[in-house]
C-alpha cells in the first residue's frame, strides 16, 4: 500500500481534479484505490456523490468529521464505494472507495490544535505525536490492508488536519500552475513539510519516557505536476515554459514530465456524472493521453525508487 497526499497551499490549482482522475485511472487499471477527502470544501466527495445523496445518506453518519470528533470506533467504518464510477471500474477488476469530507471539518483544525501542549515537555511531546500521527495509525487497521493506493486530497492550507495527512503519507504529490508565483510557493511548501517531518522524528527519537510512540516518518516528494498548461503547437506557451524550466533547474523536488493541459471542456463534462473525466472522455483526446501518461509516471514514482525524473 502506498499513501499519497495531494497538496498545495493554493486552491484552484487542480488538486481535486487530479486526485479524482488519478484514482479513477489507477482503479480502472485493476487496482484497489481509496480516496480520502480532507478538504472541508468536499469537492472530491461531490465528484462522486450528488449533494442530495450526500445529504441524505452520508452527512450524518459517514464523514471523516465523525472520526476526528471521536464518534466512530474506526476509520474503516466510514469507507464508501461510490456506485457510478464503480460500475465502470469493476469491469477491469478495480475498485474505487472514498472517505467523505464534511463542511464542518473546518472547525476540526482548531479543536485538534486545542489538544496540543501540556503541563510538561513529555506530555506535550506525547500529545504532538498522538495528534499528528492519528491518521497514520488509523490507516494501519486491517480494513485498509487490501488497498494498493490511498490518495488523500488535502485542503489548501497547512493546518493540523493536513499535517495528519503528511505524517501518514509515503509520498506527497504537488499539483501546481505553471506561473511564477506558484513555482515560488513550491520551495516554501517543501520547507514546511520538511520542518514537520523533522519535528515529528525528533520527538520520536527523543522520547523522554521511552514509551513506544511509533516509527519515524519519511514522506517523500513524488513531485510537482503542472496543471492547466496552455498548449500551442504541441507545447506549453512560452510564458509557462519559463517558470516550468526554472523550477526544474532549481531542483527543489522532482517534476513530472507529464503535464495536464487547461481544458474546461474536458473536465466540465464530468461534474454531474459521478465519474471522473478520464473514464468518460475519448481515449484519443489529448487530455486523456496526458492523464494516462501522468498516471503511468505517478505509479512508477510511488512504486519504483520513489522519484520522478
Ligand atoms: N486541467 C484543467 N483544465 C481546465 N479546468 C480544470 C483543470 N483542472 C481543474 N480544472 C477546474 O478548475 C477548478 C479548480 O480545480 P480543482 O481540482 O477543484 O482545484 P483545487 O482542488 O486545487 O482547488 C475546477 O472547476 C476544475 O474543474
Ligand atoms: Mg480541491
Amino acid at each position: 500500500m502506498r499513501i499519497v497526499s495531494v497538496m498545495n497551499y493554493k486552491g484552484g490549482v487542480g488538486k481535486t481534479t487530479l486526485a479524482a482522475n488519478l484514482a479513477a485511472e489507477i482503479a480502472n487499471g485493476g487496482y484497489r484505490v481509496l480516496m480520502i477527502d480532507l478538504d472541508p470544501q468536499a469537492n472530491l466527495t461531490f465528484s462522486f456523490y450528488t449533494v442530495d445523496e450526500w445529504t441524505t445518506d452520508i452527512r450524518e453518519t459517514r464523514t471523516i468529521k465523525r472520526w476526528f470528533d471521536g464518534e466512530v470506533g474506526s476509520l474503516g467504518e466510514l469507507v464508501l464505494t461510490p456506485p457510478r464510477v464503480n460500475e465502470v471500474v469493476k469491469t477491469n477488476a478495480g475498485q474505487l472507495d472514498l472517505i467523505s469530507s464534511h463542511l464542518g471539518l473546518i472547525d476540526i483544525d482548531l479543536e485538534l490544535a486545542a489538544g496540543l501542549g501540556g503541563t510538561t515537555l513529555a506530555e506535550s511531546k506525547r500529545r504532538f505525536l498522538q495528534l499528528h500521527g492519528c491518521l497514520a495509525e488509523a490507516l494501519q487497521a486491517p480494513a485498509f490492508r487490501d488497498y494498493d493506493v490511498v490518495l488523500i486530497d488535502c485542503a489548501p492550507n497547512f493546518g493540523l488536519v493536513t499535517k495528519t495527512a503528511i505524517v501518514a503519507s509515503d509520498f506527497v504529490l504537488v499539483p501546481a500552475k505553471p506561473d511564477y508565483l506558484s513555482t515560488l510557493g513550491i520551495g516554501y511548501l517543501k520547507g514546511s513539510v520538511d520542518k514537520l517531518v523533522g519535528e515529528y522524528n525528533d520527538y520520536i527519537d527523543h522520547n523522554p519516557r521511552g514509551e513506544p510512540t511509533g516509527p519515524r516518518i519519511r514522506p517523500r516528494f513524488a513531485g510537482v505536476v503542472f496543471t492547466m498548461t496552455q498548449v500551442q503547437s504541441g507545447q506549453p506557451i512560452l510564458a509557462q515554459r519559463t517558470p516550468m524550466e526554472n523550477l526544474r533547474e532549481v531542483g527543489i523536488m522532482p517534476i513530472f514530465d507529464a503535464t495536464v493541459r487547461n481544458s474546461p471542456r474536458y473536465f466540465a463534462d464530468a461534474g454531474p456524472e459521478g465519474i471522473p473525466a478520464i473514464l468518460l472522455g475519448n481515449v484519443n483526446d489529448p487530455v486523456s493521453i496526458e492523464l494516462r501518461a501522468l498516471t503511468g509516471e505517478f505509479v512508477e514514482a510511488i512504486v519504483g525508487e520513489g522519484s520522478a525524473s
